[in-house]
């Protein structure tokens, strides 16, 4: 579908309700009986946003003719839809078996097979007397493990302390270095690509630093790199597969460090956790599809409203990094100008995500999306039980919480110009019964899959990057200039030979 198609449908819809206040269409009760959707220990609330039934229902009829059910269909199969590179994107091959096809039950063995590995792996660790274990990796090889040892850190079984090695900046490096025993501290390499610039800085910094490649361990779609590169016994080396987005992999081995610090078992749970998400958003029909109402309501604010800005505010400190999670997830999928065919999309698609804790945003940034200029959607993510906090502070945080959704919906009037609040900014609620392993993994998955809705709608590869390489390319045909190897005249470019030179009389 053309961008102009998808706006003559939305359109009419958004002149119709651009005078409407959010406070106004949540008094329709019939309107709140359908606004939330539960699957398993997650619950979404969708109320808030600028939505009526019939806009609700032209979202619906998009998603019927864009074929979005069809394509979750082709995902879950295996069939490529990752077109650009022409690879399936089988990541929920990795916590079930879906589909009778060969190659995505081929895929969910594989994954089982090297689960089975790992967990072995681990368990020999853990009768070493390895007390510390560095993860080595970048983007979606650090992102999902960190994320998820935070928000499992109750589940943590004390066995091992973790760390992460991600930038290519020495400081880190020394820094972390700095507290860690050699003969006591392992390190995993986790690279898909095995040809990332940071991660082999800093696994030759661990190599170093461990003084053999005993206590190495690697994850890669190249394995054979791995031994190359770093001597690491292939037993030791597990795979991950073409098939595997390095922002969808952390149910893979790249979550060894998961497994490390909560146990195989409570591994295990997080994947069922997104297998319960997967048999939801691959049978439930289009309406009662939290995955679908999700993306939609995404698409829906970014084309109907322009939004270009989405902030993810998590009510639990335990989830803390997931808007930096959610930046790669969404924002490598979602961050194309063209369709999967080549031709440019014309519509605005993936919006900037951002975001943090709350309570603590409303101390920093919340400022702004009260009174700013901009209204900026939110997901406001809460956890209903927390048996491990401190009690007394539970009825706190959930209030706060509470009455952010509902001032930023609602606003207020004022005689003080300074003192009013144009309200009015959408949100949609996510509550997670309790932050298990299981409604961690269903969390992330809804996010997997809002994601496959949004790129299928716009008809975006949500599984490639090329944005990312340029700079890369780029990065390294600077390199001789900045160690001194070439004069600063080498570089073609004005401003960065000006800046080399400024570098150079500076170091
Ligand atoms: O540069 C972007 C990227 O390719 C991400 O997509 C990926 O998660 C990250 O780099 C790390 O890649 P690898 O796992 O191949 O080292």
């Amino acid at each position: 579908m053309k961008g102009p198609q998808l706006l003559d449908r939305l359109i009419p819809h958004a002149i119709r309700l651009a005078d409407q206040r959010i406070a106004d269409l949540v008094t329709d009760p019939r309107r709140l009986a359908v606004s939330s959707l539960r699957v398993g220990p997650l619950y979404a609330n969708f109320a808030r946003q600028r939505l009526d039934a019939d806009a609700v229902a032209a979202l619906l009829e998009l998603a019927q003719e864009r074929g979005v059910q069809n394509a979750i269909a082709d995902l879950f199969d295996g069939v490529p839809v990752n077109r650009s590179e022409n690879r399936p994107a089988l990541h929920t091959a990795l916590r079930g078996c879906f589909s009778e096809r060969e190659g995505a039950r081929a895929a969910h063995q594989l994954a089982q097979a090297t689960r089975e590995r790992m967990g072995k792996l681990i368990s020999e660790l853990a009768a070493s007397n390895v007390t510390d274990i560095v993860n080595v990796g970048i983007g979606g090889s650090d992102l999902g493990p960190r994320l998820a040892l935070e928000a499992l850190r109750d589940h943590d079984t004390g066995r091992f302390r973790i760390h992460f090695l991600s930038n290519a900046d020495g400081n880190a490096a020394a820094y972390v270095l700095r507290q860690l025993d050699p003969q006591r501290t392992a390190a995993v390499i986790v690279s898909k690509s095995f040809g990332t610039q940071e991660t082999a800085l800093n696994g030759r910094a661990l190599l170093q630093f461990l003084g053999s490649g005993e206590r190495l361990y690697a994850v890669s779609a190249k394995p054979e790199l791995a031994q190359q590169q770093f001597g690491i016994d292939p037993v030791r080396v597990l795979p991950m597969w073409d098939w595997v987005g390095g922002r969808y992999s952390l149910w893979s081995s790249v979550g060894f460090v998961i497994a490390a610090a909560v146990g195989m078992g409570n591994f295990e749970r997080l994947l069922q956790g997104a297998a319960l998400m997967d048999e939801h958003v691959r049978h439930a029909p289009l309406r009662g599809n939290l995955a679908i109402r999700h993306g939609l309501a995404a698409v829906w604010n970014r084309n109907a409203f322009s939004y270009d800005s989405h902030a993810v505010l998590a009510y639990d400190d335990r989830l803390a990094r997931l808007p930096a999670y959610l930046q790669q997830l969404m924002m490598e999928s979602l961050g194309k100008s063209v369709r999967q065919d080549g031709t440019p999309v014309e519509v605005g698609t993936g919006p900037v995500i951002w975001g943090g804790a709350g309570t603590d945003v409303q101390h920093s940034f919340c400022q702004s999306l009260h009174q700013g200029t901009d209204a900026v959607p939110l997901d406001l993510v809460g956890v209903v039980r927390a048996p491990n906090a401190v009690s007394e502070q539970r009825a706190p945080l959930f209030s706060n919480l509470l009455a952010q959704a509902e001032a930023f919906a609602n606003g207020a009037s004022n005689s003080d110009p300074h003192k009013v609040y144009p309200g009015n900014r959408p949100s949609t609620l996510l509550l997670l019964d309790e932050l298990t392993p299981e409604a961690f993994g269903a969390l992330l998955a809804l996010y997997e899959h809002s994601v496959f809705v949004q790129a299928t709608i716009w008809g975006i590869n949500p599984f490639d990057q090329w944005g990312v390489e340029l700079g890369k390319r780029i990065a390294v045909s600077l390199q001789p200039a900045v160690e001194g190897a070439n004069p600063p005249e080498s570089v073609v470019d004005p401003v960065t030979r000006m800046l080399l030179e400024e570098i150079r009389a500076r170091s």
